[in-house]
């Protein structure tokens, strides 16, 4: 049972989910995933800081009365309403019909919209502090990290953030619920890709949040997924800084669609140049086996980014088509890009591609784009090691996190 006081008068009452596959029936969850929830005991009353989904419910239900017994919380805080954390809200209503719920206005609309919920709510706006006694509960409004509703809730007294989606990451715990006492080796990763297929378009946002927190004191960010920060915290936080500014390390995404190896072939030229060059980072990716999930941890990572694709139905191959819009949808910006592909004998695949990475603003018109019509011939071949040359000079000559 994951019930942990890890600082006084704060309890860990998240629970673990190993069994749904997709969050937000996208994005694999291989190793699981936590819906957190966190008790906050004053003097003279009690609060549950957001809740979980509604089949991690009746595990909910059980930590609390192991932390409160047959008390009801006197609040429920919702900093965030995406039903991963507010599935549960009615049936603990139901538990606890006398428990107040607390949002902003937009929270409250939607706790309306979703649950049907109209009674006993408690309206608050930014800046507003609820008394629990000896325990304090003050609201940051923190829209679009990751919904317009979003908040963050901070106890002073105890320098604790409970931060909502922000810093959180994919995989069930593992024993250990603070990052004292985890390896948090297997969460960085799934920080990434957290981040980057949940949050990824609203890096402006969370530079506007991160500037909110930046003069409050932090000893424990409670994030809505993943461990609790408290030894890490200075990584976290420089981890979210940087992917909300679209800065990325030294490394090339390769991500290729490829139906009978010619375009596959192209790649693998184009990756053995640039690791002659000297780029150590490069990730491959058949679009057609990764999932995009990880392909767009990847290019939030890394700098450069090279696309190739086959023509297809005079298009583009769809896979490349989809991964195209998901990087258009969230804004990345800052990369080195190239381009290539095969056609048969349609010369559409590259011109759509360099078609959206322009609608992208992430058009590289510099770095010529190979094409092979069949099989690639010398020619084609000699233009991915160009390519590829180009590629690498321009990350060699650009600094790291620039
Ligand atoms: Fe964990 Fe945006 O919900």
């Amino acid at each position: 049972m994951n019930v942990k006081e890890f600082i006084e008068g704060i309890h860990y009452v998240g629970v673990n989910d190993r069994t749904t596959s997709r969050f937000e029936a996208l994005w694999p969850l291989p190793s699981g995933v936590t819906y957190n929830s966190y008790i906050v005991t004053g003097t003279n009353k009690t609060a549950l800081i957001d809740g979980v989904e509604i089949s991690a419910c009746e595990k909910l239900r059980d930590h609390i009365k192991t932390v409160l017994g047959d008390k009801a919380p006197d609040y429920l805080v919702i900093n965030h309403m995406e039903p991963d954390h507010t599935g549960s809200i009615k049936v603990l209503r139901s538990f606890y019909p006398e428990m107040t719920i607390v949002g902003n206005a937009k929270t409250l609309e939607m706790v309306k919209g979703f649950y049907g919920i109209e009674n006993n709510l408690l309206k608050v706006a930014d800046g507003n502090i609820i008394d629990l006694g000896g325990m304090s509960l003050r609201f940051t409004l923190t829209p679009m990290v990751h919904w317009p509703e979003t908040m963050m809730t901070y106890v002073k007294e105890k320098s604790v953030l409970f931060s909502g989606d922000a810093f959180g990451c994919f995989g069930a715990l593992t024993g250990g619920i603070t990052d004292s006492e985890t390896d948090t080796e297997q969460f960085i990763p799934e920080m990434y890709r957290y981040y980057s297929n949940i949050v990824g378009k609203y890096g402006v946002f969370v530079q506007k949040a991160l500037a909110k927190l930046s003069s409050i004191k932090l000893d424990y960010i409670c994030p809505t997924h993943g461990p609790v920060w408290h030894d890490e915290i200075a990584r976290v936080t420089a981890i979210y800084d940087s992917l909300s500014k679209y800065e990325a390390e030294t490394g090339v995404v390769i991500v290729y669609g490829s139906m009978y190896g010619n375009t596959e072939e192209m790649a693998e030229v184009i990756a053995s140049r640039l690791a002659e060059n000297g780029i150590k980072k490069i990730r491959i990716h058949n679009a057609s086996y990764s999932h995009l999930s990880y392909i767009l941890s990847d290019i939030f990572r890394y700098k450069g980014l090279i696309i190739g694709a086959p023509t297809y139905s005079n298009t583009l191959f769809p896979p490349i088509e989809a991964l195209l819009q998901a990087i258009k949808t969230r804004e990345i910006k800052n990369r080195v890009t190239a381009s290539f592909g095969s056609c048969t004998w349609a010369p559409q695949s590259v011109k759509r591609i360099n078609a959206v990475l322009e609608e992208a603003r992430l058009f590289n018109g510099d770095i010529a784009s190979p094409q092979a019509k069949q099989a690639p011939d010398a020619t084609a071949i000699n233009d991915c090691k160009t390519l590829a040359d180009a590629v690498a000079a321009r990350l060699l000559n650009s600094s790291p996190h620039t």
